[in-house]
């Protein structure tokens, strides 16, 4: 992993995502030890956060780095200045580029002409360090990843494209269920069923929340509509009505189901008021995870200190 970009789950093996959840489940039980001491990385976003950017600032603060946040005005990626320039620039400049972009084809032209590596930090088709921190969510709740079913309802969005590439590769059975034109990408579909033909995952696509949920150890939900899809808001609010997380639907899941969602919520939309703050939901702890595991993914990309196992696997 150490100088490699992370623009996909798809730029990562099975051993490469058991490895990140090992690491990030020593780095949050022994917390930080100081190995990224002289490097940087810089936070460039075009879009808002709070959950992406306070963890990779604090990952890379906890482990004696330092951080440089560009916000979209101060860049003007690809206006003020050309992709390619300002990716031959920073790299100048920086040890790393978390970058969470509207178009993932920027992320791609802004690894290409980078020398550094590049982690995507969110564009419209993944959001491959959400899903991997999900996972270690899943491990810490479930004690396992493989045998497991994750049904996700609502939008086949980044969010989703990335826990099937993920829950594909580490052989964890998936179903998303999507109203007819908002599932997955054809393209993702088939890399992940190519996946589960080794790992032995399931993958079920269907237009039944009730189908996917049956029986499901996780009920995964998101916004409906994703950032930069604004217009479409209202639209979506009806095409999507009858994909909501409510009591009625969770209760087909198994009794110990976990519900998840990458936050930000609209409570009252994709999931019924109350439901995020029950017991059941593992929301906090998702958001949490995130910076536990971007610091095993930092520490590994930048070559941070081999940290010692213990209780996983
Ligand atoms: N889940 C997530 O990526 O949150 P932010 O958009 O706040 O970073
Ligand atoms: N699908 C959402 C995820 C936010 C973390 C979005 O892209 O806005």
């Amino acid at each position: 992993m150490k100088g490699k970009d992370l623009l996909s789950i798809s730029d990562l093996s099975s051993e490469d995502i058991h490895w990140l959840i090992s690491d990030a489940v020593d780095m949050k039980a022994q917390g930080w030890l100081s190995s990224l001491s002289g490097k940087t990385l810089a936070i460039m976003f075009e879009k808002p956060s709070l959950r992406t950017r306070v963890s990779f600032e604090l990952a890379m603060h906890q482990l004696g780095g330092q951080t440089v946040y560009l916000s979209p005005a101060e860049v003007g990626l690809g206006q003020r200045e050309s992709v390619p320039d300002v990716a031959r620039v920073l790299s100048r400049y920086v040890d790393a580029i978390a970058a969470r972009t509207f178009s993932h084809q920027t992320l791609e032209i802004l690894a290409s002409y980078s020398s550094v590596p590049v982690i995507n930090a969110l564009s419209d088709l993944e959001h491959p360090c959400q899903a991997l921190a999900d996972l270690l969510t899943i491990y810490e709740k479930k004690g396992e990843l493989d045998a497991l079913t994750l049904a996700f309802v609502g939008d086949g969005n980044n969010v989703a494209h990335s826990l099937l590439l993920a829950a594909s590769l580490i052989g964890m059975n998936f179903r998303i269920a999507s109203p007819a034109g908002y599932t997955v990408q054809d393209r993702i579909l088939y890399m992940a069923q190519d996946y589960a033909t080794d790992s032995g995952a399931e993958i079920l696509s269907t237009e039944e929340p009730n189908l996917a949920v049956s029986g499901a150890d996780i009920v995964y939900t998101d916004v409906w509509t994703s950032m930069g899809q604004e217009a479409e808001a209202q639209e979506r609010h009806q095409i999507f009505a009858s994909y909501q997380v409510n009591s009625e639907l969770l209760s087909l899941a198994k009794d110990d189901a976990i519900l998840m969602h990458p936050l930000p919520a609209h409570r009252g939309e994709e999931v019924a008021e109350g439901i995020l703050d029950s017991p059941k939901s593992v929301v906090f702890d998702q958001a949490e995870n995130r910076l536990h595991l971007q610091k095993a993914l930092l520490a590994g990309m930048l070559g941070g200190l081999e940290i010692p196992l213990a209780g996983y696997r």
